[in-house]
């Protein structure tokens, strides 16, 4: 929707609804855009895109719709209710639609005039879509070229219509490096936010940062995330340790100097 003030629906900020993360993001995501959120298995990814999606509907009245490649929807709804969301409640109301299927079959229904996709957004004027991996596009093709089109043409029809997505990329190796299809699906999105699983004090705890986000200034902080039965919290920054991205950060002299001195 274009505002009266003639300002482009570009600059619009579409919040994600997530504590912590929208101040991060300069207000929140930008409308009609993709972010990918990035991480190892289980760092929490699919919770960040519940919570999108949830969020969306309760706090801000914009219906949302989940495509998923991995996970049955019952399992989907279970992990939801873990963080608080009844998404079947969603449903009921006709404010969430849940679409579990395969790349392949999906990608020919985004081209699709009047397909699955188009009918359903219609349906319920969904305004966010969280689709959950892109990873699994890589079941099509190893090619990378190829793969990097069939990305930009999946993104690029979901954006024909006034929506705004969140997807998912597993990292192809725990340390820092990514694979080529990361690399391609890197380019082609607005934002793009990580996940890190991190070891302090001997426990794992998670970490989240935002490596790009078009148009706008974000917080470069590396912080902590926690997911709770209330949803998920991003917290203060790992006050006094570096080598976050290490997945091995140690306590910095200033801060041992000060923990020795108070012991
Ligand atoms: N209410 C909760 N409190 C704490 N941890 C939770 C809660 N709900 C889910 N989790 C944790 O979140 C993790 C799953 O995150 P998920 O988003 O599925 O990861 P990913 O999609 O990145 O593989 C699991 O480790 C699970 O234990
Ligand atoms: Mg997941």
């Amino acid at each position: 929707m274009v505002d009266e003030q003639g300002s482009g629906k570009e600059a619009q900020r579409v919040p994600t609804g997530i504590a912590g993360l929208d101040e991060m993001l300069g207000g929140g995501l930008l409308f009609n855009s993709v972010a990918v959120i990035k991480g190892a298995p289980g760092t929490g990814k699919s919770c960040l895109g519940m919570e999108f999606i949830s969020k969306g509907i309760s706090e801000y009245g914009e219906p949302g719709l989940i495509i998923t490649f991995e996970e049955f929807p019952r399992q989907l709804y279970r992990d939801a209710i873990s963080l608080g969301f009844d998404l079947r409640d969603y449903e009921r109301e006709d404010k969430l639609r849940t679409i579990f299927t395969t790349p392949a079959v999906f990608l020919r229904e985004i081209q699709q005039p009047g397909g699955i996709f188009d009918r359903t957004i219609e349906e319920i004027s969904a305004r966010r879509v969280f689709v959950d991996s892109m990873t699994q596009l890589e079941r099509i093709t190893q090619d990378a070229v190829e793969l990097r089109e069939i990305m930009y043409t999946f993104l690029n029809g979901l954006l024909r219509y006034d929506i705004t997505a969140m997807v998912t990329q597993e990292d192809a190796y725990i340390t820092g490096n990514m694979s080529v299809a990361e690399a391609g699906l890197s380019y082609i999105v607005d934002t793009i936010i990580q996940l890190r699983y991190v070891e302090i004090n001997s426990s794992i705890d998670r970490a989240l940062f935002v490596l790009k986000h078009r148009a706008s200034d974000h917080d470069k902080r590396i912080r902590r995330m926690l997911i709770t039965p209330t949803g998920v919290k991003v917290e203060s920054v790992f006050e006094g340790r570096e080598g976050i991205l290490s997945g091995n950060p140690y306590v910095t002299r200033r801060v041992r100097k000060a923990e020795e001195f108070f012991k």
